[in-house]
């Protein structure tokens, strides 16, 4: 391959850019993780996740692992053998999680979906009204499926399991909102939160994290389902002096501090605001070029990524593959049914106005280049959006 000038694009919806601030802090040696100075970078990413979870009494453990292993841990921790747990299907990654629900042994019910909605509010309260013998264990929940672009509404859907005056417990996947979409586990009275590094997290992928109830914890003591190197008991155990009862991912937590001290210099909230902003001014380039935007309900739009739809008769993977060739940026491919549908564009993480604009000026060229009939007016619209963005706070400071 020739060599290729300027920096590649990686604008798939995580693993996400790592900035240069991450990558220095994880080129670091390796220090002793029972020593005396693991403890404090250990009590300190633990403290901090915390606050990106926004928990105040909930454990959080951190596993070197992808985010598939935190998936296993949620459920082998809090389940026995043949038990109930309703998932609801709002795309290839609630599917995954289905399925290995199944492989461990679970119950599985799926809540049909169509993939460009979130879960329903409704029809989870309805199953579980009809659950009269409290059989379903637990609801799990995608917050943000990433292969749609399309963020289910968590206070809702506890609302609706409330509503219900059912005990399940609530899991929630987080991996690609947590630190880019408004997330509260305290608050929205999550059982297990699942989520991982590679996403809003800024880091390389392989951490992955639960953060647990009291419930959850109390559920824990009882539950069959085999598990060892997923076990919460002595994770929480040595996470209290800041270890760890297997060897971390000692380099990634160097990362994960850095990203942590990045996040609460920029604050939170500024954060999901900024990820907002992306999303809509996403949108508008989509509906400027004449496309369609895969999610359907204006109150379920990702911040984190848009699935874009192609007309019937163009190839989403063709487009993807010109842009990877002519300008050096990935995009997220359609996974599952949608393969070959939509293209995802990933605006999380490290990620600003001008990598916005970069990243829509490469799709915008590639649709042309693909012979995708489209107005070449989405970069103009999204620029607009993001002026409009910026006069708006001025007016308010005048
Ligand atoms: C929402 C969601 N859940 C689960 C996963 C699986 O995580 P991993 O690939 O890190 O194992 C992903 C991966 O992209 C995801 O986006």
């Amino acid at each position: 391959m020739p060599r290729r000038a300027g920096r590649h694009f990686l604008q798939i919806p995580g693993p996400t850019n790592v900035p240069e601030r991450v990558l220095r802090a994880i080129d670091f040696p390796t220090m002793d993780h029972r020593g005396p100075d693991f403890a404090a970078l250990g009590k300190s990413v633990l403290a901090g996740m915390k606050r990106v979870f926004k928990t105040t009494h909930g454990d959080v453990v951190i596993y070197p692992a992808s985010g598939t292993g935190a998936w296993e841990a949620a459920l082998v921790n809090t389940l026995s053998p043949g038990e109930r747990v309703l998932m609801a299907e709002t795309g290839h990654f609630a599917l995954l999680w289905s399925k290995m629900a199944a492989r461990l042994n679970l119950e599985v019910e799926f809540l049909p979906g169509d993939w460009r909605r979130g879960a329903d509010p409704e029809a989870i309260e309805k199953r579980l009204r009809a659950d009269a013998q409290k059989s379903i264990r637990a609801v799990c929940v995608v917050h943000n499926e990433t292969s749609t672009g399309v963020v289910s509404r968590i206070p809702e859907i506890r609302k609706a399991i409330d509503a219900a005056g059912h005990p399940a417990l609530f899991m929630v996947d987080t991996i690609s909102s947590l630190a880019s979409i408004d997330y509260r586990h305290d608050e929205w009275n999550v059982d297990v939160t699942v989520a991982g590094s590679q996403k809003g997290l800024m880091l390389p992928p392989g951490l992955s994290f639960n953060c647990i109830s009291a419930k959850a914890l109390a559920a824990s003591k009882a539950a069959r389902l085999p598990r060892s190197y997923w076990a919460w008991d002595e994770m929480i155990a040595n996470g209290k002096g800041g270890y760890f009862p297997y060897t971390p991912a000692t380099n990634l937590l160097y990362g994960l501090r850095e990203a942590l001290a990045m996040l609460d210099e920029e604050g939170l909230e500024a954060v999901f605001a900024r990820h907002q902003r992306h999303g809509e001014a996403t949108r508008r380039a989509v509906r400027a070029w004449g496309l369609e935007v895969l999610a359907l309900d204006p109150r379920e739009y990702s911040g984190s990524l848009t699935a874009v739809l192609l007309p019937a008769g163009h190839d989403a993977d063709r487009v993807r593959t010109l842009i990877l060739e002519a300008f050096d940026m990935s995009l997220g491919t359609g996974l599952g049914k949608l393969a070959g549908k939509v293209f995802r564009i990933g605006h999380l993480g490290d990620f600003n106005d001008l990598t916005l604009a970069g990243t829509l000026a490469g799709v915008e060229m590639g649709l042309a280049l693909a012979g995708v009939p489209v107005k070449k007016e989405g970069v103009q619209a999204a620029l607009a959006y993001l002026a409009e963005c910026r006069a708006k706070p001025a007016r308010a400071a005048a």
